[in-house]
């Protein structure tokens, strides 16, 4: 070797060899930027973000979440797991009679969005399925998972146009020319089924809410506005003994309440009118109108009118009860206002949303009502109780 390409070399190796002191001194310098990827990778990444990509995935995957439980449903799994108490994919498969591999990408779908638990080889229910998934509970929202499958994803891939032309765009997929779906729900008994089975499934859940809750004790003649096949009213006149209790509801959907409040042993106290409550005039000799999951599916100008109509038919010491979900004042939520807001713009009519406490109050007030509660209830609920003076 040549002395200049030895101390060449030399050179070299110098540039990389560092003086014992910068060692030292970088030593806490290279643990604070260990530490940092440690708090990157498993704070960060680990907790924060995973959290946030997680979410990503239940909305950007949401329709196929949507199709597992949906599957699961119509197989009753649900139900299956209940009574077996916990079962292994090879016992689900059995029953069934489904092969290992699809069944495995089902479980996957409702173990990971947390419908069903998995310990060990064995598969259970969640509280929530046992409550709302399994067909025989009495609080169960299979019916309510059938509307999904039958209305929602028939128009509401239509959300985009409905935004933008600001009408109910999603409408278009069901027949006839009616401007909202209630209407058009005539032309298809079996999804008017679909939906009115859904609404009482609905109901079922939540008017034990109205009827424990909301004090109507002083109330003789309830009209339930859009109250469906008066699954509202049978709670309500059950609860008090002298209540009357009408629906007022379009013609179609009046008939199907009065055939089944005929059948009832309240049947008596309980009653159906055929009207459009924009269009006809209301009942005069009621003491309370019930909007229940009503107000939700007009514009706020709707509202006021349809309030300012039910107070001027109201005797003095009468009452309005607005009952449905309610949007936090603050517009950040909850889930169920944002989940539930789409349909009503895109497919319902067009101008409805979950509209906040203060919302309703305020129109309550201009309306003429000078007493007026806002009554906070379990599962989202709200009441809204304004009394004429
Ligand atoms: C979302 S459902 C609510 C059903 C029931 N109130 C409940 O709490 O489950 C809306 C109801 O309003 C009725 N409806 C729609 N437009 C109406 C109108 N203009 N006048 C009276 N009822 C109407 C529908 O037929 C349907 O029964």
């Amino acid at each position: 070797m040549s002395v200049a390409v030895a101390s060449n070399r030399l050179e070299r190796q110098k540039v990389r060899i560092r003086p014992v002191e910068a060692v030292a001194a970088s030593r806490p310098s290279r643990r604070l930027s260990r530490l940092k990827a440690w708090f990157q990778r498993n704070v960060v990444e680990g907790i924060f973000l995973r959290r946030q990509v997680e979410r990503f995935f239940l909305v950007f995957g949401g329709h196929i979440f949507f199709q597992t439980l949906d599957a699961a449903s119509r197989f009753d799994l649900f139900t299956l797991l209940k009574n077996h108490n916990g079962m292994t994919r090879q016992q689900i498969c059995e029953e069934l009679g489904i092969e290992e591999q699809p069944a495995r990408i089902m479980l996957l779908g409702l173990v990971s969005s947390g419908m069903i638990k998995k310990r060990g080889e064995v598969y259970k229910n969640t509280r929530m399925a046992n409550e709302v998934l399994c067909s025989d509970s009495q609080t169960n929202l299979l019916p309510y998972i059938a509307l999904q499958r039958h209305v929602m994803y028939k128009g509401m891939p239509k959300f985009y146009e409905s935004i933008k032309e600001f009408r109910n765009c999603g409408l278009e997929e069901f027949s006839g020319d009616e401007p909202t779906l209630y209407q058009r729900l005539a032309h298809d008994p079996e999804v008017e089924e679909v939906f009115h089975d859904s609404m009482s499934a609905l109901s079922v859940q939540t008017n034990k809410i109205l009827a424990d809750y909301v004090d109507l004790s002083g109330v003789k003649s309830l009209v339930d506005i859009g109250g469906g096949d008066g699954t509202n009213i049978i709670t309500l006149t059950a609860k008090y003994p002298k209540l009357q209790g009408r629906v007022f509801d379009l013609p179609t959907v009046a008939d199907l309440a009065r055939a089944q409040l005929a059948a009832h042993p309240n049947a008596a106290r309980l009653g159906a009118v055929n009207g459009n409550c924009f269009e006809d005039d209301l009942p005069t000799d009621a003491d309370c109108f019930l909007l229940a999951h009503f107000c939700t599916i007009w514009s706020p100008e709707r509202n006021k009118q349809l309030l300012k109509k039910c107070f001027d038919a109201l005797p003095s010491g009468g009452r309005v009860v607005i009952f449905n979900m309610m949007q936090h004042n603050d517009e950040t939520g909850p889930l169920s206002a944002a989940v539930g807001s789409p349909y009503f713009l895109t497919i319902a009519t067009g101008e409805g949303m979950l509209y906040t406490w203060n919302e309703y109050e305020q129109w309550a007030r201009e309306s003429g009502f000078a007493d007026v509660k806002q009554v906070k209830l379990p599962r989202d609920h709200g009441a809204i109780v304004a009394i004429k003076a």
